[in-house]
């Protein structure tokens, strides 16, 4: 099979491209490199089934020769990414998927969609089947990644309706592992990097948020399932075995033998609150389940941060300086006790920038 892969130089597409590869597959990776790295893709680039193609997917997507499946990975996914990027967001999610989708229909391609758990927005109902419809505010700052994740798939699903385009969608909920760039601000990466470099651990918010993560290689075993099926889902794609922020925090701490202390910041606007999916449709459609717990795969994580210790100072430097800039206390969740005290550049230790604020290590694409 060849299969064209947009966003394939980032964390999730550097994994999937690998993958196919290991299997036989021939690789076409499509990515701008605005969030991905080309490093992740460095060791794939000897390989003879493997073509790299510089290209902007909201511009255009054109692969010249077969085409047999196309896997739509490429948009910013961190918040601090999103958020710094916010019409080039819509603009993937919205023309990169419809340039997706024509390729696809072009070349008769199975076509799989990288959605996420995001379409949930901050959920009103625990934990998320693939029938809940979301509780997304369409004009906050968030809304840039969610609302066009949502058109992504409206928009994949008719292709479906009106041109039988054979379509999946996997709602991927948040996913770690090896290649996460260290101050991507989510909190897997953000919590290793402080803890390997001595820096506090922010947490926004009390900490009682949660989250289910998913190791990467069970992520994208789950995207081969629905590569290779004709089901159009969506599936939740993610390890329904929940987290607090603060278990993780404790988890990361114990794990790198850290002295780092625990703070706490202001929670950002729209922040969900809890976050565990249902997997029961994947499991009984896909036939797939996460198999490696967070331990295991919080130990090959901290493997693979510890082994670039360049970075890993650099990235320490970056997520410090985030939090030392101010933001308007607007942009602090209501509720959170601290939108009448948000300081001035002086008193820095509690402010956020708009990113930091926006974003949180809390979460993930
Ligand atoms: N990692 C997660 O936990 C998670 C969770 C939910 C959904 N997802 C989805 O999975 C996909 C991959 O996420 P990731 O974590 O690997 O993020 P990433 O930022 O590491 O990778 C995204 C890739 O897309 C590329 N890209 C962005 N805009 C592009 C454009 N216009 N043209 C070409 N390439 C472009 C980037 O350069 C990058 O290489 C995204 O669609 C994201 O929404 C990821």
């Amino acid at each position: 099979m060849r299969v064209a892969v947009t966003g394939g130089g980032g964390f999730l597409g550097s994994h999937l491209c690998a993958a196919l590869l290991r299997r036989g597959d021939s690789v076409v990776c499509l990515d701008n490199f605005s969030t991905g790295d080309p490093e992740n893709i460095a060791h794939l680039l000897s390989d003879p089934c493997f073509e790299f193609q510089h290209a902007d997917v909201s511009e255009a997507v054109e692969v010249a020769g077969r085409v047999d499946a196309v896997a739509h990975l490429a948009s910013p996914a961190s918040p601090p990414d999103y958020l710094r990027r916010p019409l080039e967001t819509l603009a993937v999610g919205s023309r990169g998927t419809e340039n997706a989708l024509r390729l696809a229909l072009r070349h008769d391609a199975r076509f799989i969609l990288a959605s996420t758990s995001e379409v949930y927005g901050d959920p009103l109902v625990h934990p998320q089947e693939e029938a809940y419809w979301g509780n997304v505010n369409s004009i906050g700052p968030r809304s840039v990644y969610d609302e066009a994740k949502r058109y992504a798939e409206a928009v994949s699903a008719a292709y479906r309706r009106t041109h039988h385009l054979d379509v999946g969608i996997a709602r991927i909920f948040n996913t770690y592992g090896p290649r996460m760039r260290p101050h991507d601000g989510r909190v897997v990466s953000s919590f290793i990097t402080q803890a390997l470099t001595g820096e506090p651990l922010t947490i926004y918010g009390d900490g009682k948020q949660t989250r289910s993560f998913c190791f990467v290689d069970d992520l994208i075993r789950g995207l081969l399932a629905l590569l290779d099926s004709c089901a159009m889902g969506p599936f939740n794609l993610g390890n329904p075995v929940e987290h607090t922020v603060s278990e993780l925090a404790e988890i990361v701490l114990a794990m790198t033998g850290s002295t780092s202390e625990v703070k706490y910041l202001p929670l950002p606007v729209d922040d969900p609150t809890r976050r565990r999916p249902v997997i029961t449709r994947a499991r009984e459609v896909l036939g797939w389940e996460p198999e490696i717990d967070i331990t295991e795969g919080l130990r090959r994580t901290v493997a693979y941060f510890r082994a670039r210790p360049e970075r890993l100072a650099a990235s320490a430097a970056a997520i410090r300086g985030a939090q030392k800039e101010t933001v308007p206390p607007a942009m602090v969740a209501r509720g959170t006790g601290l939108e009448q005290s948000i300081p001035g550049p002086a008193a820095a230790d509690t402010a956020v920038t708009p990113t930091a604020a926006l974003r949180p290590s809390t979460l993930s694409g």
